[in-house]
């Protein structure tokens, strides 16, 4: 059956009535229309559900929204400070770090998780950290680049 989960996502808790099911994912973009994240595969297999929670990286989709009560939840929507973007939105807006833009949110989430987690220290390690999140227009090159100038 339905019950109330209270999710806390971008700094303000929400109640929602939800079958324990529903991952959070659904829970973002079903019932609170925070559609910035998306839904490639829905199986863990392309990073564009990428969130953070309590700061750490996660595909949204291969967790219940259920199991992320009293965290807290960050995604795209909550990265700008009102009109000021963070760092790595400019850098990808700077770098041309997507094509059909439908992954970059979740780069952009993965990307700052990267640099705060000092795995973007090299290339390489960008590409390996990042491997997670697939691009099918292939804009690796440019979402590397974005990364790099924020980790400088
Ligand atoms: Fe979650 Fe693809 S939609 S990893």
């Amino acid at each position: 059956g339905v019950s109330t989960m209270q999710l806390k996502v971008n700094g303000t808790v929400r109640s929602i009535q939800a079958e324990p099911r529903v991952s959070l994912l659904d829970a973002l973009r079903e019932y609170m229309d925070l559609t910035g994240t998306k839904k490639g595969c829905d199986h863990g297999q392309c990073g564009a559900c990428t969130v953070h929670v309590d700061g750490r990286r996660i595909n949204s989709c291969m967790t219940l929204a259920v199991m992320n009560q009293g965290k807290e939840i960050t995604t795209i929507e909550g990265l700008a400070k009102g009109e000021e973007l963070h760092p790595m939105q400019t850098a990808f807006l700077k770098h041309d770090g997507f094509q059909c833009g439908y992954c970059t949110p979740g780069q952009i989430m993965s990307g700052v998780a990267c640099v705060r987690e000092g795995h973007a220290t090299s290339d390489d390690q960008t590409r390996e950290w990042m491997s997670g999140n697939l691009c099918r227009c292939g804009a690796y090159p440019n979402i590397v680049a974005a990364v790099r100038e924020v980790q400088q």
